[in-house]
């Protein structure tokens, strides 16, 4: 009768925390960038991952007021000349472009051109000044492909994506699609972004978005739900052994 309850604790002891590692190792496998691409290739180029590029923009007196770190993904529907259609096309912004832009009190631009795909993104922050919050409100983008039947132009002035606090970084390492408009979509890749207040030419604490949080949540979950059940069989073991040498004293 003791012999059970003495192996049976010892048993659990050990493979409890053997399984809330694995769970705990997959969940955090998850987190970690997948080097998968889209699943459904489209039909021209660039169906891999964008590579991360550091964009970044000067002052006038040579300091770096905007920093950047992410792979970026162009979505755009146009009306192609050689199909006779309106076409899908996913484009990958190039790493090693030559950023430019401007930053103000409380607007920071960063402009992304190519000069040979005649392509130009631009990216506009703003930042409240009595809340010390900025986010990504105003993104527009020109392109003027040889396929394209007519210049393609999309600008959404509104936009709340990339929220921050003035003095820390944005961070997601989460793919992200920002929906800007019918025609265009840009997934964002392993951003981690400050439009304001950088100092030194480096970024501040990192605030870590909601995707990724929301990735971190899963394993804590589990592991506590596990460490809950190691309590409570190390509390019955406890109890089952204080009742049986209650037992063996009655007889
Ligand atoms: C591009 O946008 C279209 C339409 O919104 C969507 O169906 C498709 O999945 C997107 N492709 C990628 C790679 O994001
Ligand atoms: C790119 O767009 C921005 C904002 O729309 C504009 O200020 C800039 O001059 C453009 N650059 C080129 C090379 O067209
Ligand atoms: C800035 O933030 C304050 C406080 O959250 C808010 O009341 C105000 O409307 C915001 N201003 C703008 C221009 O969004
Ligand atoms: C701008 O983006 C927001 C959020 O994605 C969307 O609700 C709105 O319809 C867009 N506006 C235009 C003009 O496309």
């Amino acid at each position: 009768m003791t012999q059970v309850f003495v192996v049976r604790p010892w048993c659990l002891g050990v493979t409890l925390p053997l399984i809330l590692a694995a769970v705990l190792h997959q969940g955090f496998a998850t987190v970690a960038p997948t080097p998968t691409g889209p699943t459904t290739a489209p039909p021209h180029k660039d169906p891999e991952r964008p590579d991360r590029g550091t964009y970044l923009v000067k002052n006038s007196n040579g300091t770096v007021c905007l920093l950047a770190n992410m792979g970026l993904q162009l979505n755009i529907s146009y009306n192609s000349i050689s199909q006779n259609k309106t076409v899908q096309e996913i484009m990958n912004i190039k790493p090693n472009l030559t950023s430019n832009g401007s930053c103000e009190a409380n607007t920071a631009s960063l402009w992304l051109v190519m000069e040979a795909e005649k392509t130009n993104l631009t990216f506009v922050f703003s930042l409240n000044t009595t809340s010390k919050k900025y986010h990504l409100s105003d993104v527009s983008l020109t392109a003027a492909w040889p396929d394209m039947k007519e210049p393609f132009s999309a600008q959404n002035t509104s936009l709340d994506y990339m929220r921050g606090t003035l003095g820390s970084s944005y961070m997601c390492r989460e793919e992200q699609t920002l929906d800007i408009a019918p025609t265009l979509s840009i997934n964002t890749f392993q951003v981690q972004l400050q439009p304001f207040g950088v100092e030194g030419n480096q970024f501040g604490a990192a605030e870590e978005c909601q995707l990724d949080e929301d990735d971190m949540l899963i394993p804590i979950i589990v592991g506590a739900a596990l460490a809950g059940l190691v309590l409570i069989v190390l509390l019955a073991y406890l109890i089952g052994r204080k009742r049986s040498h209650a037992g063996y004293q009655t007889i």
